[in-house]
């Protein structure tokens, strides 16, 4: 890096000394506020109504996601998580590293294709784009009510591609780690 020292951030002691904020939240308003004004400023998403979480970055998230979502009713199967190949493979392997007997990793997303609705489990589909490791707009595949679609937009920005128009979908995650570079503050 060039002349490191140009890039000092100062941070007062009195700044984020508790766990929560003075509303008694523990998300701070004023870093939803600018995260939904850069997004209004590059178009990339629509954030009117929608709840911001915040997270130690992407990876935690993708699969908080499907944790949260995935039913542990014993009348269903566990829940299948598939993306389209090729993909960013931290799909498969968080899903196979916390080894939750709600989900499992079911792999290419196409295999699904046909059948989904009529299986009696769940669906996670990850959608990326533009698509790690070939930069592809990609949309999802499946569709259905026991289908859950996780947008995962890290790539969604000006300097990665054109941005054809704002997404507008229920479920999106982004990383600070592709919008600035700064992979180690893990933040998503
Ligand atoms: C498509 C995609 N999603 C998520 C991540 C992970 O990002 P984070 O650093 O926020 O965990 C990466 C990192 O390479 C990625 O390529």
């Amino acid at each position: 890096m060039e002349r490191p020292e140009k890039s000092g951030i100062l941070v007062s002691g009195w700044h984020r000394m508790g766990y929560t904020y003075s509303d008694g939240s523990y998300i701070s308003e004023m870093l939803v506020k600018h995260i939904k004004k850069l997004h209004q400023l590059v178009g990339n998403v629509v954030t009117d109504g929608r709840l911001v979480v915040f997270g130690g970055g992407s990876t935690q998230l993708l699969n908080a996601v499907v944790y949260a979502f995935s039913s542990n009713s014993s009348l269903q199967s566990p829940a299948k998580v598939v993306a389209t190949a090729p993909c960013y493979p931290v799909y498969r392997t968080q899903t196979q590293l916390f080894n939750s007997r709600d989900n499992r990793y079911e792999g290419d997303t196409s295999i699904w294709k046909q059948n989904a609705s009529r299986v009696n489990a769940t669906f996670f589909e990850f959608v990326t784009s533009p698509n790690n490791p070939d930069g592809k707009l990609t949309k999802q595949i499946l569709n259905g009510s026991n289908v859950k679609t996780i947008n995962d937009l890290a790539y969604y920005w000006p300097h990665f591609t054109a941005i054809p128009s704002p997404v507008d979908q229920d479920l999106i995650i982004f990383t600070i780690s592709k919008l600035t570079g700064h992979a180690g503050t893990r933040f998503g």
